[in-house]
């Protein structure tokens, strides 16, 4: 029996492929390669090339692995990108995602992991944010995760589809072998590596006047190891039987924009320049997960939840790929 990662050439992705592989586990991979990477993906997985919208093609992979299971992490993840482009967000992550499962359900699939995001909450009303926290996402990119939700909870209820969905907060971090590679890249940390290589003159850090000590954002960071073992974690759970759940993935304390440039500093030794722009429209100032029930239920214990660990990693992989 096998599990299907969609989106397994993608960066968690990848990396929790990597982390099956080693407890044994057989592993098929689904992705367009519209943001992944083929080399992410070792070449004695099963690996095939296209969309998670494709009904025959996943049907045909059902049948030719006798799969057990799917890890669902394939989606279009860039909030500005979705403000700009919602069509392509809910056609990719939202009608995609329902031909996804209803075709796993056709092949008998039952058991799904989901990559779901903080970005559901919209503006915090509470800090740390629970998993009962309030629910308005301020992009089309929250929306389209939240909708998948709404869309599995029904799908539990009428097809007895069991599902776990990861709420993420920010994937950061490499393993010895992958890392975080996209294009455009989204995120903090691989942007403010990239100025410490001399790719990037100088960091964007959008606001300087939010509600934090030093004025800058305030955003709670997760190793991506941590992550792949999470899902690990929640397969098991609904291996052994386990309800539908929904779980908040971080490490339950923040740190701000300036403090991660300021580690980075530290663990590369190199200068880092950075510039003040606006503030983004819809970013929060503080968002740091409330994780005990992902604790208490799956026994999920962060190894790397120290920045320091966290940007370590991530610039020693950088060292291997670019030799910097
Ligand atoms: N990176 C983060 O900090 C973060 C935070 C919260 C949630 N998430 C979620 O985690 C998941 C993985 O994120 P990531 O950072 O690894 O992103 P990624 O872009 O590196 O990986 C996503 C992969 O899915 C593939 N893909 C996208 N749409 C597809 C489709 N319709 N059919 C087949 N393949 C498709 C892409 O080619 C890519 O390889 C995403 O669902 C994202 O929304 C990520």
């Amino acid at each position: 029996m096998a599990i299907l990662v969609t989106g397994g050439a993608g960066y968690i992705g990848s990396v929790t492929v990597e982390l099956l592989r080693a407890k044994g586990e057989r592993v098929v991979v689904l992705d367009d390669l519209a943001r992944g990477h083929r080399d992410a993906v070792p070449s004695d997985v099963s690996f095939y090339q296209g969309s998670v919208g494709a009904a025959e093609l996943v049907g045909r992979i059902a049948r030719e692995h006798e799969l057990e299971s799917c890890i669902h992490f394939a989606a279009l993840a860039c909030v500005g990108e979705s403000v700009t482009e919602p069509a392509r967000y809910f056609d990719n992550n939202v009608r995609q995602g329902i031909v996804l499962l209803d075709s796993l359900l056709k092949a008998g699939v039952r058991r799904l992991v989901f990559s779901s995001t903080c970005a559901i909450y919209g503006e915090p009303e509470q800090i740390p944010i629970s998993e009962d926290h309030s629910q308005q996402p301020t992009n089309p990119y929250g929306w389209s995760k939240l909708f998948m939700e709404r869309i599995m909870e029904s799908y539990d209820r009428a097809y007895a589809l069991k599902f776990v969905a990861l709420r993420y907060f920010n994937a950061c971090g490499a393993t010895e072998n992958r890392g975080e590679q996209h294009d455009p890249e989204p995120h903090l940390i691989p942007n403010v590596l990239a100025c410490a290589e001399g790719r990037l003159t100088a960091v964007s850090v959008f606001g300087n006047n939010y509600p934090t000590p030093d004025g800058t954002p305030i955003r709670d960071y997760v190793h991506v190891a941590d992550l792949g073992e999470a899902h690990i974690l929640a397969l098991k759970h609904l291996r052994d039987g386990g309800e539908s759940e929904r779980l908040n993935l971080g490490n339950g304390y923040g740190y701000s924009v300036l403090e991660v440039i300021e580690t980075a500093r530290e663990v590369t030794g190199r200068p880092i320049a950075f510039k003040f722009e606006p503030r983004r429209p819809g970013d929060p100032s503080r968002l740091v997960a409330d994780a005990k029930k992902v604790r208490t239920l799956l026994n999920w214990q962060p190894e790397f939840s120290d920045l320091a660990s966290i940007i370590r990693s991530d610039w020693q992989w950088r060292l291997n790929q670019h030799r910097t």
